[in-house]
């Protein structure tokens, strides 16, 4: 692996860092005087309408943000990773998910090896088995179809297929019910699983490594929760057997490691893999979202994995100049390196999509979260700015309020589909325009904001008029789709995870690793015989800690 170019040495880098010193945004005057603006910055990535026209950037700028990306050769790095090269440097891996979304029939060899071959063995397997608990013909030991399918998992394990399952809610089986349990406090667990009649319930554990604390606490009290019921109502007797059979008719996995599947008890013949080459917050394409797979059914999942495949044609082939992703993320290395904006809002404007800021946070924050390149060395500037968001119109009653007149840069995404899942009228007035009617004002309000003079001109009390004034300048994305479609979701993550990548090729960094997560797990593993009383342990702690559990001892009941 060659170590990473050092962004701020290339000419790009100080020409950005010139234009930086007197930089005066001016999109009202940017408007005018260039007529052409918006159709030169409103591109299409798939069925994906991008308009980045009321971002803080002009032609020039936009070019020297491409040459900025080809003097750390963003284009060789990426097709690094679409050939299977192993550009995840800490952990000798190749970086794949975009294998699991190539159409059949096409081949990659990765190691000597048609990965290709794998992804589609799986995909079916997986089809099949969905289509078998949609139909009714995959029963509980009660031999009842299943109703509820509950998926155990976290981070990306979780994050995807949840926010997945609710974006795409309208296509979900209308008698099978998804819900997902990640959380170790146990109210997660006991709060999902209330009220479900374990006979026509599902569990699906799903974890990469299966040694999640969490995921393995979690389904080792839902096995317990799910015996016990069934025993209770005289389905099933204590006996060994029968304990098996449930076990293998409630219970199935998704793994990269299925010997430990079949150490839990789960039949291996129940377990659905993939491979170390999948990282965990790009998996929601693999045997991760088979739990979206049964929700929606195979037809719709082949959907939307072509919906990513989309988009990957897309960031593979597309020039940079018209490069969505690409250009994206350019222009938030832009914001966050020489403008100084620390984080970055992602607004949809569409309920369903109410879960994807969640997701975005993971797969942009382990993925860019890194104070060390690729190489080891040290970055040479900042790196990964904290996502954050809300569907609107609800942030628009909460926290808009500081991205429209607050002192921070805040640059947003606003998502929208022009078609609604849920056409209903007030009277005469169609609700989804409303709703949309705000999409578009907010970010008009933002980009032009409102003058002095403007307010003056409303009749403004004087001593009010800077409170009522709107600088604007405030850079906003608008990502249009017809519809949330399984295919536009598909797409629109893709486009996000190709975001991810140019910024972290851009810092030099590996987006593919994690480690910042590993310390908190181990010191939990310490820490664990403390709070449970161990003096011993206790008395190993720092004195911040051994204050904490103290307290904690003390009023535990
Ligand atoms: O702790 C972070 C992490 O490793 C994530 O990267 C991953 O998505 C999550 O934990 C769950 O891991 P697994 O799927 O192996 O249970």
């Amino acid at each position: 692996m060659s170590a990473p170019i050092d962004a701020t040495s290339t000419e790009a880098w100080t020409a950005l860092a010139v234009r930086a010193e007197d930089f005066q945004p001016d999109l009202r005057a940017w408007f005018d005087l260039d007529r052409d603006r918006v159709n030169k910055m409103s591109l299409a990535a798939g069925d994906l309408h991008v308009d980045l026209s009321k971002n803080l950037v002009d032609d020039d700028l936009l070019a020297t943000l491409v040459s900025l990306a080809e003097q750390v050769q963003l284009t060789e790095r990426r097709d690094a990773m679409f050939a299977g090269a192993h550009i995840n440097a800490t952990e000798d891996r190749a970086v794949l998910h975009t294998a699991l979304r190539k159409p059949q029939g096409e081949h990659l060899d990765v190691d000597g090896e048609d990965v290709e071959v794998g992804v589609h063995e799986v995909l079916h397997k997986m089809y099949a088995f969905a289509d078998q608990v949609r139909s009714g013909e995959w029963t509980g030991v009660t031999g009842q179809r299943i109703r509820t399918v509950v998926n155990i998992g976290i981070g990306g394990s979780d994050l995807g297929p949840v926010m997945a399952y609710e974006a795409l809610k309208p296509y979900v089986h209308p008698e099978i019910e998804c819900r997902f349990i990640s959380n170790i406090d146990p109210t997660d667990s006991a709060q999902t699983v209330a009220g479900l009649d374990p006979a026509t319930t599902l569990f699906i554990v799903a974890s990469k490594t299966f040694g999640t604390l969490e995921t393995l606490t979690n389904a080792r009290l839902c096995r317990t929760w799910l015996l016990d019921a069934l025993r209770r109502a005289g389905a099933i007797g204590d006996d060994d057997a029968a304990t098996a059979d449930a076990v293998a008719k409630h219970f199935v996995a998704v793994s990269t490691a299925l010997e430990k599947v079949a150490d839990f008890g789960i039949d291996p013949e129940n377990a659905f893999g993939f491979w170390d080459w999948v990282g965990g917050r790009y998996s929601v394409d693999s045997a991760i979202g088979t739990s979206l797979c049964v929700a929606i059914g195979p037809e719709r999942f082949a959907e939307f994995l072509d919906g990513f495949h989309t988009l990957d044609e897309h960031f593979r082939t597309t020039p940079l100049a018209q490069n969505v992703p690409a250009l994206m993320g350019l222009i938030n290395v832009w914001y966050v390196n020489f403008l100084g904006a620390e984080t970055h809002a992602v607004l949809p404007y569409a309920q369903y999509l109410h879960r994807f800021p969640a997701y975005l946070q993971q797969l942009t924050m382990e993925s860019n979260g890194k104070g060390v390149r690729w190489d080891g060395s040290e970055v040479t500037t900042d790196t990964g700015e904290v996502f954050w968001g809300e569907p609107g119109t609800n942030g628009q009653h909460a926290f808009y309020q500081l991205i429209h007149q607050g002192t921070r840069l805040i640059p947003a995404d606003f998502i929208a589909v022009a078609n609604p899942a849920h056409p209903l009228k007030d009277g005469e007035i169609d609700v989804h325009e409303l709703f949309l009617a705000n999409f578009f004002a907010q970010t008009k309000a933002l980009a032009f904001g409102k003058t002095a003079d403007e307010v003056r001109a409303e009749g403004t009390d004087e001593a009010t008029v800077p409170a009522r004034v709107f600088t604007g300048n405030r850079p906003t994305t608008s990502i249009m789709a017809a519809e949330l479609s399984p295919a536009a979701l598909g797409q629109l993550i893709a486009l996000y995870e190709h975001i991810t990548f140019t910024q972290g090729v851009v810092w030099g960094i590996d987006s593919f690793d994690q480690w910042g997560v590993e310390l908190g797990k181990k010191l939990a593993q310490e820490v664990t015989p403390a709070v449970g009383g161990d003096e011993a342990a206790l008395a190993a702690q720092d004195r911040s800690t051994q204050s904490l559990i103290g307290f904690y001892r003390a009023n535990r009941r």
